[in-house]
């Protein structure tokens, strides 16, 4: 059985196995080489030595589910893990991850990413645990244990200050230590003590050092500070050098041997790096693989997949990490009436919006879209369908071209390997118009073999008017365009390019020449009109329903921030519109982060449902018709609007300027911002509404011991279903501490479910670390002493219940 605590003979095999190691085996296993083993579709791979049975060891990305070429269980994005306010839930989506990890022959999930949510624009946000570090700590300390438990090693990404993609590979993050230590790293750190097996180190700098290189950052406070004994890794090519990163503690660069190849080799031989730095990188990598049974020669034959539970566990976190923002008059759940009459509109509706984009997408095993999930809960009910806001595009009819041809070269027109498609003619216009070309292609993949590897892409060249519409950007810029909504129903990639056109025609030249696996596309168009006719199509079906569910989504994806926090396309006039002729409009959001939402008083329930994975459209069935009740939390605030949140009107804050982004808001962070500067959210950290109601009655606080506080209430459900409440207990500023303090602050939180008229007494413990602030003069926590208030409710602005506990040094 492998285990995932240290075996007790580990430093015996190890030893033995690095003194019989020679230096280039060595230096093989301290970066990645993708070039010597069959790729699996895993991020990196280290071959391993297999002369001293050294495996392999595979990297596979996440952090929702196992990202390789073969299928895998798409669980909902870590933002709606994170609204479950639930570890035990974390704890079984890590099992998931760590036995599909070890059935695809993975060894190591880059997972989970626990950067804290500064700004509402990263492009990341979906892809970690929100704002508030005691949230973030629990919550990836659950993933972790649930991976590892499975034999398979986690890494916890980005250390540190990776809060935002706007250049992240170049910005120097500029954070007090104060603000490090209780907002940015307490996640970090839980995960050492929880015996995290590998912290991968991000591209950005904190406070003028590259993070792979910064000796404060990789000695002194991984390893001094923290006993931290697994291996750090770089993000991928985010080395900058070979003596600095390997005297500081980087153990591994990713996903190639630029400066830990050949360079290093070099060094070592020519006296520059002494060999026991080497050998201390090894060391800690092999320790790690001993530890969880890699050196065994008879190793643990992986388990195979469990897609059933992948997948009970993937719709179980949809559900509960669903958060009901808004339900006027109990519009939901659906019922008589208002569930046999349906109008679903939207793209969303139609195709799952199981994922984000970048290196979290994984190939779900299977996704129905809400409308086939709706349909089939909702029995005989009319069930109608309007896309609305059409990101696809519409065919450009034939007769507009001369010589006039349908441009869709997909299915058995699609061109053969090594084979040309080329076009050149006139497209009409029969007025001054603005038109958005849509481009669909089978897009490969493929990668440079060089150490400074990029991808090379192959797309079809459309030239419009002597212009290239889709140009090829330079390397990387092309990875990160586009997330799910850069494909279409048929899993073909997409870009679009709007231009103003003049009546008259105009020249067009199309030449795609098809690789080894053939090509595929088809050129479409959006204009004003075909965007009118589907807002008219969507307004039309909704005044025939009783009920209209508005799917909305906005893309984001890694290694690009998010441009705006409206909705994107005409998803806002689109919503307005619907709500405008029926008064039963529901919208379910499937978005990254929370978005500004200038039709919500003209709606009747809004259902925040994230990146919900493959069984979120299940999930959204349950949940609209009552069969699950909603319980999740918003684990980071909404704003009203783009001026009214911690990053707005400073440049240095975000995005940055002179290539440094400043953390001035410091530990205010969040809900804590607009608690401080006394901010109105469009909705607060923590908010979420149920079916049910529940009630707060009878605060008691006890004496404070060794371990903290104890906090002890009565919770009754007085509704008539059965429901789960997320019950938060925020802390007050210790009158005693020099050191700048949130209004308040989560320091414990519990979510329970009980039946209707069902009272519990709740009793909740504050931790000493929540009852801490860190002294940046004394280098340490200290504990916050006097009077402190202490609150108990719903969210971080709905309190029901406030006291004060009394803490003595
Ligand atoms: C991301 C990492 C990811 C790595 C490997 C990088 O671009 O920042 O989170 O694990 O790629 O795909």
């Amino acid at each position: 059985m492998t285990q995932a605590n240290p075996l007790p003979d580990a430093p015996v095999t190890v030893a033995r196995l690095l003194a019989q190691l020679t230096l280039d085996e060595k230096i093989s296993l301290l970066h990645g080489n993708w070039s010597v083993l069959e790729k699996l579709g895993e991020a990196g791979v280290i071959p391993g030595v297999p002369r001293l049975g050294i495996p392999p060891l595979r990297l596979s990305d996440g952090p929702s589910g196992v990202r390789v070429t073969a299928r895998a269980t798409a669980l909902p994005a870590p933002v709606a893990l994170a609204s479950t306010f639930d570890p035990a839930l974390a704890h079984a989506y890590g099992t998931v991850i760590g036995r599909e990890g070890r059935a695809l022959q993975q060894n190591v999930q880059l997972a989970p990413m626990v950067n804290l949510v500064r700004t509402p624009y990263g492009g990341r946000n979906f892809e970690t645990f929100g704002e508030d570090p005691l949230l973030i700590s629990d919550i990836a300390v659950a993933q972790i244990q649930g991976i590892q438990e499975q034999g398979m090693i986690a890494t916890v990404k980005h250390l540190a200050a990776n809060s935002q993609e706007h250049d992240r590979q170049t910005v120097d993050a500029i954070v007090d230590e104060q603000t490090l230590r209780e907002m940015e790293l307490p996640a970090f750190e839980a995960a050492v003590r929880a015996g995290v097996g590998s912290v991968m180190a991000a591209y950005n700098s904190v406070n003028g050092a590259f993070a792979c290189e910064s000796p404060e950052l990789l000695d002194e406070l991984l390893r001094q500070d923290w006993g931290f004994d697994g291996w750090v890794m770089t993000d991928w090519w985010a080395a900058h050098s070979t003596q600095a990163s390997l005297t500081a503690g980087l153990d591994m660069e990713m996903p190639t041997g630029k400066y830990f190849g050949r360079a290093l080799k070099e060094a070592v031989e020519a006296g520059e790096i002494s060999e026991t730095l080497v050998d201390r990188a090894v060391d800690r990598i092999l320790t790690v693989m001993d530890r969880f049974g890699l050196l065994e020669a008879s190793a643990d034959a992986a388990p195979p997949r469990d897609p059933a539970f992948g997948a009970e566990i993937a719709r179980q976190v949809a559900v509960a990490g669903a958060v009901l923002l808004r339900n006027e008059h109990a519009t939901l759940p659906l019922t008589g009436a208002a569930a046999r009459s349906i109008a679903v509109i939207g793209m969303t509706g139609s195709v799952p919006f199981v994922s984000g984009g970048g290196s979290s997408h994984v190939v779900p095993d299977h996704a129905d879209s809400p409308l086939q999930a709706l349909r089939a809960r909702a029995g005989g009910a009319e069930v109608a369908f309007a896309a609305g806001v059409d990101w696809c595009g519409k065919d450009i009819p034939a007769e507009d071209l001369s010589p006039a041809v349908l441009l869709d070269v997909t299915g058995t027109q699609a061109i053969p390997p090594g084979r040309s498609w080329s076009y050149d003619g006139t497209l009409c216009a029969d007025e001054d118009d603005e038109w958005t070309f849509v481009l669909h292609w089978s897009h490969h993949e493929e990668w440079t073999q060089e150490d400074d590897a990029v991808p090379i892409y192959n797309r079809p060249a459309i030239v419009f008017d002597g212009e290239e519409l889709f140009p090829v950007q330079p390397g990387w810029e092309e990875l990160f365009t586009g997330g799910l909504v850069g494909t279409s129903a048929d899993g073909l990639a997409l870009r679009s390019a709007t231009r103003n056109v003049t009546k008259g025609t105009h020249t067009l030249s199309i030449r795609a020449d098809a690789d080894a696996d053939g090509m595929s596309f088809r050129l479409r168009r959006e204009t004003p009109a075909t965007r009118a006719a589907d807002l008219a199509e969507a307004v039309s079906a909704a005044r025939s329903a009783e009920t209209t569910v508005v799917f909305a989504w906005q893309d984001a994806t890694e290694g690009k921030d998010l441009e705006t926090l409206a909705l994107p396309a005409a998803q806002d006039e689109l919503i307005s519109a619907v709500a405008a002729v029926t008064p039963r409009t529901v919208v379910v959001l499937n978005t990254a982060t929370s978005v500004t939402m200038p039709w919500l008083p003209d709606t009747a329930a809004v259902l925040q449902m994230w990146y919900s994975g493959q069984q979120g459209a299940q999930a959204a069935a349950e949940l609209l018709f009552g069969d699950e009740n909603p319980s999740g939390r918003l684990p980071v605030s909404c704003p009203a609007d783009e001026e009214s949140h911690p990053m707005a009107g400073d440049p240095a804050r975000y995005p940055g300027t002179d290539g440094r982004v400043t953390y001035s808001e410091g530990i205010h962070v969040g809900y804590r911002w607009y608690d401080a500067y006394d901010v109105e959210p469009l909705f607060p950290f923590g908010h979420g509404l149920s079916y049910t109601e529940f009630t707060y009655a009878d605060l008691r606080t006890e004496a404070a011991t060794e371990t903290g506080v104890e906090v002890s209430f009565t919770l009754r459900n007085t509704g008539t279903r059965s429901g789960a409440e997320v019950v938060q207990i925020y802390l007050g500023p210790s009158p005693d501490l020099g050191l700048p303090q949130a209004v308040r602050k989560l320091a414990a939180y519990r979510r329970l479910t009980l039946a209707p008229g069902e009272e519990q007494r709740v009793r909740l413990m504050i931790g000493r670390r929540q009852l801490s602030s860190w002294s940046p003069s004394e280098h340490d926590w200290v504990l916050g002493t006097g009077e402190r208030a202490i609150a108990v409710g719903a969210s971080s602005r709905d309190l029901r219940l406030h006291g004060v506990i009394r803490l003595h040094a």
